[in-house]
């Protein structure tokens, strides 16, 4: 085992430029002072992944997945991830809502990507692009190509959702880098790093049940499931 995370696992191969992650099926949230889990977590997640990174690779995202090995693991490329969480958002709410005292659902005439330092010590904490830079966490055409791919990945995922009933409300992405330097998306895209909303109803789709106690955790990601790989 190379790492282990709140809600994955990473191991080295015999192949030293992959790697395995195993999706779990522990949910954490407010910087893991809330804790649970639930059957089926870690293989909806991992399904979830494995269904949108290949399509984002034929839209023009590289990605690092190789493949699905099993219902909870799948193959990546090894990466050395950049220390910098990535969110993108469409809609307020979360801790934008919260900081600039913005009501959740206002829609954002423009989308706004925000940076943030991924340390579970510190809890995420905002930065800018200067601060990734001059600390040396990724160069200049790095953090503009992470830019680039952020809005690249907006402007496939956003319509994806609309065309299966569900509002894209904002959501997180890492990045990693090659030996090579080239930048590529790591990581998931799943209802833990994702708000959703059904379209019709508004109701929340994604880890913010398990934040907020709402209930229906489970059915509301076996039903993210389905939307996602649905035909349209
Ligand atoms: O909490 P906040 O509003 O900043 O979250 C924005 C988006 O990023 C949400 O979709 C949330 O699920 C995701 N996120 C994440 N991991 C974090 C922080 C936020 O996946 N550490």
């Amino acid at each position: 085992m190379k790492y282990e995370g709140k809600a994955k696992r990473v191991y080295a191969t015999a192949e030293p430029g992959e790697y395995i992650v195993e999706y779990k099926d522990d949910a954490t949230a407010f910087n893991a002072q809330k804790r649970g889990s639930w059957v089926g977590k870690g293989a909806t997640n991992n399904a979830i992944t494995a269904h949108l990174y290949p399509q984002l690779e034929a839209a023009g995202v590289p990605t690092h997945f190789v493949r699905r090995l099993s219902d909870t693991e799948q193959l990546v490329k090894a990466v050395t991830i950049v220390p910098v969480e990535v969110i993108v958002r469409n809609v307020a709410a979360g801790s934008f809502s919260k900081r600039l005292g913005i009501e959740e659902g206002t829609p954002l005439t423009h989308p706004v990507v925000e940076y943030c330092y991924k340390s579970d010590a510190l809890g995420d904490p905002l930065i800018n692009t200067d601060t990734a830079l001059s600390l040396g966490w990724a160069t200049e055409p790095q953090l503009l190509r992470i830019r680039e791919l952020a809005l690249k990945i907006r402007g496939f995922l956003t319509p994806y959702f609309e065309q299966r009933g569900v509002r894209l409300i904002d959501f997180k992405l890492e990045f990693g880098t090659l030996p090579d330097g080239t930048v590529v998306l790591a990581d998931e895209i799943s209802p833990d790093t994702c708000r959703f909303w059904d379209a019709q109803t508004n109701e929340k789709m994604d880890k913010d049940r398990f934040r907020r106690d709402l209930g229906g955790i489970e059915d509301a990601y076996a039903e993210m499931l389905r939307r996602v790989t649905t035909e349209v």
